[in-house]
């Protein structure tokens, strides 16, 4: 699949990758990269091309970019480019036995355990979920205020999340606590952790703790649904149904590690791109106005929400798409280079962290016509930029460890964009926030208030018991 440093050897000699400019001694780029890491990564792209290298502390880095060189990337071998090399941070959070802690294969296994949970008939319920959950908090607000709205796009995440994937008996019984121990194993999550992920330091023991008290929750409401033989239509009852190729159960602890793992791969990810998309729509009235147009016209007979509807919500998944584009919530994917490689002559050595930046892809100009324009008819015929190559947008990753919960995520946002743009009109005071690069997950500078006040007509959507 991909050329070996000896395979273009016989062709001729490889070549050194082109270096960034600017390097501090023994930093590198660091300054540069903490300060901004997406204008720094720009400028390479800008000087060097689609593959450069740059330094971080003794650290070595290569970018890819622009579709080709993600299309190399993403198909490369997990023993050629390794994630598990990279994110040897998470398994304190998603735990032993599961996700990047075990075998390539392993892992692909054990994800593949969600997929029943992903089908249509379940997307038809966690619709209505989504709803339940958007309309209530939205009837929770005043008439009028001021929200910061990722807080509020990260509440009515967490809801959904732990309503559709880990069950009813969370989002009920067990909200405060887990929300306290989530919010804590969040915290969990720092520089140091990504170095030296078990250093003894109270952030990490608090993280334990928080993983601790989460599994015993989660156990509870296993035993229980055991003990009472009830079977529920979430990712958890899914995860309690399924067996490996040779016929073994999960066990409790790893079950809560993949819901740990989907929780963490999918909830903020997705509050995070719900609140850029609101923030890019609240100023474009004329998109807005569309977006409300096409709410109107699918749901003023019945107000009710359903799978069907939401799959011809076109006009909004632009919308949304364009939010992922502008602002794609991981800025940075990485992998470790274990073999020798080679991309278009350039020798790719072993050790180095191979990257790429839908950040930076997002913005060539040769892919995306005016690229800071925030314009979603870029997506519908006949322009469908996103469509000239598959690895044009790559907000969600690509090949091997794409993201499993695309679906989910752009139904969520859809439910949720529809309902709070159905019942509120919102304006800022201040000018459009910058990102934040100090987070895991890029979002805007916090805290980023917005001005709230319901629409003087009453709302098409319903709240409707899920
Ligand atoms: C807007 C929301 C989301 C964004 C932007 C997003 C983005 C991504 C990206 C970029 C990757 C690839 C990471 C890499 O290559 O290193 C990924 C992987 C993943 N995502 Fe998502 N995601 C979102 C929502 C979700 C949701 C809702 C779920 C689950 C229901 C989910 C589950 C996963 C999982 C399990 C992986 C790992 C797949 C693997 O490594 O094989 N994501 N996601």
């Amino acid at each position: 699949m991909s050329q070996t440093a000896e395979s273009v050897n016989g062709t001729g000699p490889l070549m050194a990758m082109p270096t960034m400019s600017g390097g501090w001694p023994l930093l590198g780029h660091l300054p540069g990269f903490l300060k901004d890491p997406v204008s720094l990564l720009t400028r390479g792209w800008n000087d060097e091309g689609d593959l450069f290298r740059f330094k971080i502390g003794l650290s070595n880095f290569a970018l890819f970019t622009g579709p080709e060189a993600h299309d190399f990337y993403f198909r490369a071998a997990q023993d050629e480019l390794s994630a598990k090399a990279c994110y040897q941070f998470t398994v304190p959070i998603f735990g032993k036995g599961v996700a990047y802690d075990v075998a390539p294969e392993v892992m692909a296994e054990q994800l593949g355990f969600l997929f029943p949970a992903l089908r249509e008939s379940s997307m038809r319920k966690y619709a209505k979920i989504m709803n339940q959950e958007a309309c209530l908090y939205a009837d929770s607000l005043d008439e009028e205020g001021q929200i910061d709205l990722p807080s509020v796009l990260n509440e009515i995440t967490v809801r959904i999340a732990s309503h559709s994937l880990i069950g009813k008996e969370v989002r009920h019984e067990a909200s405060s606590e887990f929300a306290a121990a989530y919010h804590e194993l969040q915290n969990g999550i720092n520089v140091l952790g990504f170095f030296f992920p078990n250093v003894p330091i109270a952030a990490h023991r608090s993280r334990d703790r928080a993983r601790q008290q989460i599994t015993e929750i989660f156990s509870r409401i296993m035993d229980r649904r055991r003990r009472e033989g009830s079977s529920e239509q979430d990712f958890m009852q899914t995860l309690m149904e399924a067996r490996y190729k040779d016929g073994r159960a999960l066990t409790d602890d790893e079950i809560s590690g993949l819901l740990i793992t989907v929780l963490f791969a999918g909830q903020h990810t997705s509050a995070i791109l719900g609140t850029w998309t609101i923030l890019e729509l609240m100023r474009d009235a004329d998109y807005l106005a569309r977006v409300r147009e096409e709410t109107e016209e699918l749901y003023s007979e019945t107000g009710c929400v359903d799978l069907a509807n939401l799959k011809q919500q076109n006009t909004l998944e632009y919308a949304i798409r364009e939010g992922e584009r502008l602002h794609p919530p991981l800025i940075l994917l990485v992998r470790k280079v274990l073999k020798p490689m080679a991309y278009n002559g350039y020798e790719i050595p072993v050790g180095t962290l191979a990257m790429v930046s839908p950040a930076v892809s997002h913005r060539l100009e040769h892919v995306f016509a005016d690229p800071e324009r925030f314009n979603p008819d870029r997506y519908a015929p006949p322009a469908r930029e996103d469509k000239q190559h598959h690895y044009t947008l790559i907000g969600f990753g690509g090949g091997k460890h794409r993201c499993m919960g695309k679906a989910f995520a752009i139904l969520q946002l859809k439910v949720i964009l529809a309902v709070l743009f159905d019942r509120f009109d919102f304006s800022f005071d201040s000018s459009f926030p910058l990102p934040n690069y100090r987070s895991w997950v890029t979002g805007p500078v916090e805290p980023c208030r917005i001005n709230y006040k319901r629409r003087s007509r009453p709302a098409i959507l319903k709240t409707e018991a899920a």
